[in-house]
């Protein structure tokens, strides 16, 4: 979908279709009162029958409405709670977007970023519903050998906005478009098959995203991985014939003596549990398990998109968690490139395993912050459910800045606590620290794991075993928390 911007009235705008707002208790938003004006009560009419939800997100399109140049009205929901939200407001755009998707109008005008929010100015709004509305055209049919041929849906569409500075309403679409743009890459990494994505394939994708923009990728393969000494993460690859990558990127968009933000993205390619392996139910989906991988590769995609002013390393330990015959054994000890000894004592808490070598080379980076992220573990979906991530961290700032960053793309995370009495949870009688701890607390004993490997920096955990996909009749990834990290990495950078 194209976007540009146009300032009008939407009563004299011809056009296949133009999208306006329902408010609470069947209140016009300004545009609708003038379509309704023009067409001298017939919007009104036609709503008071009723047949608009009132839903946020709810619509009802209207054909020929009489007075109206404009081929077709979507009237558009925004709930029936007085107080307007951004959920609100999410699904009123993701509503129009599904309509617009099934229509056969080519082009549509659009209205809905002229609603008043609670502290959302008309650049938030703008930027939220390029996003959307752009993300809501992925498709993955790849790997489909007929594929959705119809050319149904909107190809063009013109926001409705007025500004003293109509540049910062292009900035505001162009940030949508690349942070959906990121998304779309994690989505499609995510989606793709063990088979296909394999470390080597994410090193290949890497390479491929470097080429296409200001990024700089090493490859380290099993050999420079083994003389570096990161025997924890060489323990998970074992078990796989797939050699083992560990991924670095650059992004230097900041000064040269700016400190990095580290972003480190757990990259399974598939987790089978290993020899403490996995029920059978539902094991396809665990090709998701680099989806902190995919979404560190979506974020690069946006930023670079972006050109935002800051310097990003990203770092991606990547391999499968198999059963085979040299795979590790419940029981084994081995030594991480940080010196520290871990019991392995689940051959399925491999997340912490490869991420915790990744941590500890994070150091050479002298970082500003490091943000590690990870379908570490099923806990985080028990305790959180599928829309909210969990965030732990060694630094509350940092934590701050990123809850903020979840609540301003409705990306959301929350906080849960790293205390030391958690810490007590993790406690070896043959080596330093046992790779699971005691029963209870999952997501928390797997961060004071990594804890143990991050003291030299102000470091925060994202567990997306929730947010990163769905499952169900949609199953698929969501390109989570690439919209977190981004708009992070956006206000970082100053913009
Ligand atoms: N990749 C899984 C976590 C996961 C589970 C992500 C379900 C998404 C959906 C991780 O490697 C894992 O297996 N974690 C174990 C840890 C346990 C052995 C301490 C878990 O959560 O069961
Ligand atoms: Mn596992
Ligand atoms: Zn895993």
């Amino acid at each position: 979908m194209e976007f540009t911007i146009k300032a009008g009235s939407p009563e004299k705008l011809k056009s296949d279709c133009v999208v306006v707002g329902v408010l609470a208790g069947g209140e016009l938003s300004p545009s609708a009162k003038a379509l309704d004006k023009a067409s001298e009560g017939a919007l009104a009419s036609i709503l008071a029958r009723g047949d608009l939800d009132d839903k946020a997100g709810a619509t009802l399109m209207l054909h020929a409405l009489p007075g109206i140049p404009a081929a077709r009205v979507l009237l558009v929901s925004l709930g029936n709670d007085e107080a307007l939200t951004d959920k609100s407001y999410r699904d009123a755009v993701a509503g129009a977007a599904r309509q617009l998707a099934s229509s056969t109008a080519e082009e549509a005008v659009f209205c809905l970023a002229e609603i008043d929010l609670p502290k959302r100015d008309m650049f938030w709004r703008l930027a939220q519903a390029t996003q959307i509305l752009k993300d809501s055209g992925y498709r993955f049919d790849e790997l489909k050998s007929r594929k959705d041929e119809s050319r149904k849906g909107v190809k063009k569409l013109a926001f409705m906005a007025r500004h003293k500075d109509e540049s910062a309403l292009e900035t505001a679409i162009r940030q949508g478009e690349a942070i959906a743009e990121g998304m779309a890459l994690a989505k499609t990494l995510g989606n793709l098959p063990g088979n296909v994505c394999t470390p080597g394939y994410l090193a290949t994708a890497a390479k491929k995203l470097a080429r296409e923009h200001k990024i700089k990728v090493e490859v380290l393969e099993r050999t420079d991985i083994e003389k570096l000494g990161m025997g924890s993460f060489l323990a998970v690859a074992r078990g796989s014939h797939e050699p083992p990558k560990f991924i670095v990127l650059h992004y230097k968009g900041g000064k040269a003596k700016d400190k990095p933000v580290v972003l480190v993205g757990k990259g399974i390619t598939f987790d089978t549990g290993g020899i403490s392996i996995k029920p059978a139910e539902g094991m396809d989906e665990m090709k998701y398990d680099m989806c902190g991988a995919a979404s560190v590769l979506g974020t690069f995609k946006a930023i670079a998109r972006m050109a935002l002013p800051i310097n990003v390393v990203g770092l991606i330990p990547t391999t499968e968690n198999m059963p085979g015959g040299s795979a590790i054994k419940p029981g084994d000890i081995v030594t991480s490139l940080s010196g520290q000894t871990i019991e392995i004592l689940n051959t399925d808490a491999e997340g912490r395993l490869i991420l915790c070598d990744a941590l500890t080379y994070a150091e050479r980076f002298d970082p500003a912050a490091v943000v590690d992220v990870a379908t570490l573990t099923g806990a985080c979906i028990i305790a959180l459910g599928n829309a909210t991530s969990g965030l732990l961290a060694n630094d509350d700032e940092l934590a701050a800045e990123l809850l903020a960053s979840g609540q301003a793309t409705g990306d959301k995370a929350w906080q849960l606590p790293l205390w030391d009495e958690y810490q007590d949870m993790l406690k070896s009688n043959f080596a330093d620290i046992p790779n699971i701890g005691t029963k209870g607390a999952g997501t928390i004993t797997a961060a004071c794991f990594l804890s143990r490997f991050t003291k030299s920096y102000k470091w925060a955990h994202l567990d997306i075993a929730g947010t990163a996909w769905k499952s169900g009749a949609e199953k698929g990834a969501t390109g989570r928390p690439v919209p977190l990290l981004a708009h992070f990495l956006l206000q970082r950078a100053g913009r």
